[in-house]
């Protein structure tokens, strides 16, 4: 008999987990009127970076919005970059907004909502450097964030390269600077914040490969994609997100 009522509600939480009932309890969805939390890395202006006691810059002001959408508020939490799709699928975070690049692999681990803007990869390289493209790279010292898309574009794609891992883009400009590097390889804006605060130091031309940031959303969690995308759409079709990027970033 005992028996017999247990196999029974097995099947009614089998029944209704197949129907979906019960699906939002799979993951740590914020509640309406609640905290919205974001993961991110904050050495990495424009997008995200410390202005004294804040975290400031285009993904903070892109997630403020969208939780004000949503009717919630933003707590932004500071970690590794490499830390945030982690924090994001355990349910520590809701949202990772980090200038974080939408790629295959990250699929994978991840979902991402629709993207907010491009961006590109660029080479830093001292003034005077021999390296004048991507080309020049092969056997060379290249300094990337570690876990960005820098690092696995060094990683795979430069042939005899020796590629040095660093916590934040900032000091792997500072190692170029005192040369113990010899390029980086780091996305286009936080390129332009870094080299504006080193000596020495300029960027080639030549982008070699252009990127979309999206915000990722814990693996198969459509209820919470659902409501960010619909939030960010909004908030890029009445100018909102285009007039922050403004702010941050003005056009040369
Ligand atoms: N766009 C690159 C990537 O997704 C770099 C992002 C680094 N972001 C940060 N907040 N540190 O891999």
């Amino acid at each position: 008999m005992k028996k017999r009522m247990i196999s029974l509600m097995l099947c009614a939480c089998v029944a209704l987990a197949a129907a979906g009932c019960g699906g939002s309890k799979k993951f740590n969805n914020p509640e309406k009127g609640g905290t919205l939390i974001m993961a991110t890395n904050a050495y990495f202006e424009p997008y995200e970076y410390h202005e004294g006691d804040d975290i400031v810059g285009i993904d903070v002001e892109i997630a403020q919005a969208i939780a004000e959408k949503l009717g919630m508020t933003l707590q932004v939490e500071d970690m590794e970059f490499d830390s945030i799709i982690a924090a994001v699928n355990s349910g520590k975070a809701h949202i990772g907004a980090a200038g974080m690049t939408v790629t295959e692999d990250r699929l994978k681990n991840v979902d991402f909502t629709d993207s907010y803007t491009t961006a590109t990869q660029v080479i830093i390289v001292q003034e005077g450097s021999e390296i004048t493209g991507a080309d020049d790279l092969a056997g060379k010292k290249i300094g990337v964030q570690l876990g960005t898309t820098g690092d696995i574009y060094a990683s795979d794609g430069i042939e005899d390269a020796t590629i040095e891992q660093y916590n934040k883009g900032m000091d792997a400009v500072q190692a170029l600077s005192n040369g113990i590097i010899d390029a980086v390889i780091i996305d286009n804006e936080p390129a332009k914040q870094f080299v504006s605060k080193a000596e020495g130091l300029k960027i080639l031309d030549e982008e070699f490969v252009t990127e979309e940031y999206a915000i990722a959303i814990a693996k198969g969690n459509e209820e919470l994609l659902d409501d960010v995308n619909k939030a960010l759409d909004a908030i890029i079709a009445d100018g909102t997100v285009q007039g922050i990027i403004d702010k941050y970033i003005t056009a040369e």
